[in-house]
């Protein structure tokens, strides 16, 4: 199999172009942790507001489906085979809303994986509701649950509670939507920010951890992977988004960059703190 799309000067950062589901089967790794933002099947032609206008809630025609079954199927066949490449220790988060969630968690299910948590992810500044006929949707949900139902997983237990004032970190995570400085290579419809990938990774991962998203999209997995010394690979079958992939680590190359990004990240007691603790970090 040679579907590699692109691999960074340091080995961290791989790209994979590609179906998930072709691809995955042929890939002769394991991973310790797996982020996957999959297709929440939303793009039902309704509207939205963006900045103010409104706007096509519309993502891709990767995100359309015709009908209940297909969103099942699809969901059971992309986690059946990735079970399969994950380390007998490791975790999988899942993000979601209503649009696929459920299903998703009922595929879980049957797939025997042990469900740990289901995080809110509350957004301090959601998009108003159009139509004035629902509250405003402003939460996503992610789903993380580990391989094996006997085999115990990594949870950071402390880090953790130190980044939310030595209190235990709740499920409920109160994180803003992507900022200005994280579209500096364009934006992908559906990109998640910073802030929500470093902290799912370092929840449940250590330095050096090889993490996988079937989805990739921009890659913003695969940035917080590497601006918290983690490795990744990351698949998807759109190129365009491959390309902002590896423009985004290219700019983190660059070692002002990397560290100005770090301290920018949200969700920490200061802007020292994520850095301070991965030259800590063993
Ligand atoms: C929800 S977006 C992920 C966005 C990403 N989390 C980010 O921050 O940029 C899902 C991505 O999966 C890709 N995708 C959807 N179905 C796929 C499939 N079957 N195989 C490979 N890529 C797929 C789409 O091209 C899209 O970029």
């Amino acid at each position: 199999m040679n579907k590699t799309y692109y691999t960074s000067k340091d080995k961290n950062f791989s790209l994979l172009s590609g179906d998930v589901l072709d691809l995955l089967p042929q890939l002769d790794i394991k991973f310790d942790m797996i982020f996957a933002d999959p297709p929440y099947f939303l793009s039902n032609d309704g509207l939205t507001i963006e900045n103010g206008k409104i706007a096509s809630v519309n993502k891709g025609s990767w995100d359309k489906a015709t009908s209940y079954n297909y969103i099942n199927d699809f969901n059971y066949r992309w986690l059946s085979i990735i079970k399969d490449k994950m380390k007998n220790d490791a975790t999988i988060w899942i993000s979601g809303t209503y649009h696929n969630i459920f299903n998703v968690g009922n595929v879980l299910n049957l797939l025997d994986f042990k469900i740990l948590n289901i995080i809110t992810w509350q957004k301090t500044n959601p998009p108003p509701n159009f139509s004035c006929r629902y509250f405003t949707h402003s939460t996503e949900q992610i789903i993380w649950a580990r391989k094996s139902k006997n085999i115990p997983h990594f949870f950071n237990y402390d880090f953790m509670k130190r980044i939310n004032n030595d209190k235990q970190m709740t499920d409920v995570w109160s994180l803003s939507s992507i900022a200005k400085w994280e579209k500096s290579q364009g934006k992908h419809p559906t990109q998640k920010p910073l802030s929500l990938l470093a902290r799912i990774i370092l929840a449940s991962t250590k330095k050096g951890s090889l993490i996988l998203d079937p989805f990739a999209g921009s890659s913003t997995t695969g940035i917080a992977a590497n601006l918290c010394n983690r490795r990744f690979y990351g698949i998807d079958f759109e190129e365009k988004y491959l390309e902002m992939s590896k423009n985004r680590k290219i700019e983190i190359e660059n070692l002002n960059v990397l560290n100005d990004y770090r301290s920018k990240i949200d969700g920490f007691l200061d802007k020292n703190q994520l850095i301070n603790y991965l030259s800590s970090e063993e």
